[in-house]
């Protein structure tokens, strides 16, 4: 094993701490050092270790909120931040940059499906399909679905809403595998509940199948949290396909109209 001396001299506290110890000491000190080293050698070598469903169900009584809080609700760092107040009339782009920020994930999915030459209603299920995570969680496909279905074309909704499902199954021909992150978040012998099992055998028949089965295939799970992204490549087809109403989201009367509400005011205590 090769030994990088500047690292195992630091490890004792430098050249003054080494001096100051005897032979037999450096001798135990450089054994134990390199037993470490391969140790850290071999976890590195072995395949992750994905908990099971009961080990993620006993984390539930170590934290002070449920997993299914939406963002806007939670603070993974101490406590929240004052919100900045939204316009009086607020739009999508407001909403992008002040209740989704930093939305990395959705931009890229979006980013990756108009590279890969998506269909513009697929092009919009992917830069939405998420966003309402800041809201609340679970089942977010069908409250996804619903928050955007006044705005956008029924295909766009119809994916956002089925995304959920499908990303559960696999589907070797259209390039979609059953993501590792789903071993990690979900526990490794996870079985999907009946309704998204019964939800997946009805898209199987569905001549829709492929709008959400191309959200799940443009679903990136190891994005890269440094990578430069932006709504502007979006703008034309926001353009096209989302209906802004002039009364601003929250204020048009639509049927998600509240969800808005909620997520521009999510200190309200009532
Ligand atoms: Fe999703
Ligand atoms: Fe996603």
């Amino acid at each position: 094993m090769e030994i990088d001396r500047r690292a195992f001299i630091a490890s004792l506290g430098g050249v003054a701490a080494v001096n100051l110890m005897d032979h037999e000491a450096k001798a135990d000190a450089l054994e134990h050092y390199m037993e470490e080293k391969l140790d850290a050698g071999v976890a590195a070598q072995q395949p992750e270790k994905f908990p099971t469903v009961a080990e993620i169900e006993a984390q539930i009584e170590t934290r002070p909120f449920r997993r299914g809080a939406g963002s806007v609700f939670t603070s993974s760092r101490g406590n929240v931040k004052i919100l900045e107040k939204m316009p009086d009339k607020p739009t999508l782009h407001d909403f992008f940059r002040l209740r989704f920020a930093p939305a990395n994930h959705v931009l890229q999915s979006a980013t990756r499906a108009m590279k890969t030459g998506m269909s513009e209603e697929i092009i919009l299920a992917c830069l939405l399909h998420d966003c309402v995570l800041s809201l609340i969680k679970p089942d977010h496909g069908w409250w996804g679905a619903q928050l955007f279905e006044p705005y956008i074309p029924e295909k766009s909704a119809f994916a956002i809403r089925y995304h959920q499902t499908l990303r559960f199954y696999a589907d070797d021909d259209a390039g979609y595998e059953y993501p590792d992150q789903y071993y990690r978040i979900f526990g490794h012998d996870y079985q999907p509940p009946q309704y998204i099992a019964d939800t997946y055998k009805m898209l199987k028949n569905h001549k829709w199948y492929m709008e959400p089965r191309l959200v799940t295939v443009n679903d990136l799970y190891a994005f890269d949290p440094n990578a430069k992204v932006s709504i502007d490549p979006f703008e034309d087809i926001i353009g096209r396909h989302f209906k802004q109403p002039k009364e601003g989201l929250g204020f048009d009367n639509s049927p998600s109209a509240h969800m808005w509400r909620t997520l521009s005011r999510p200190d309200q205590p009532l």
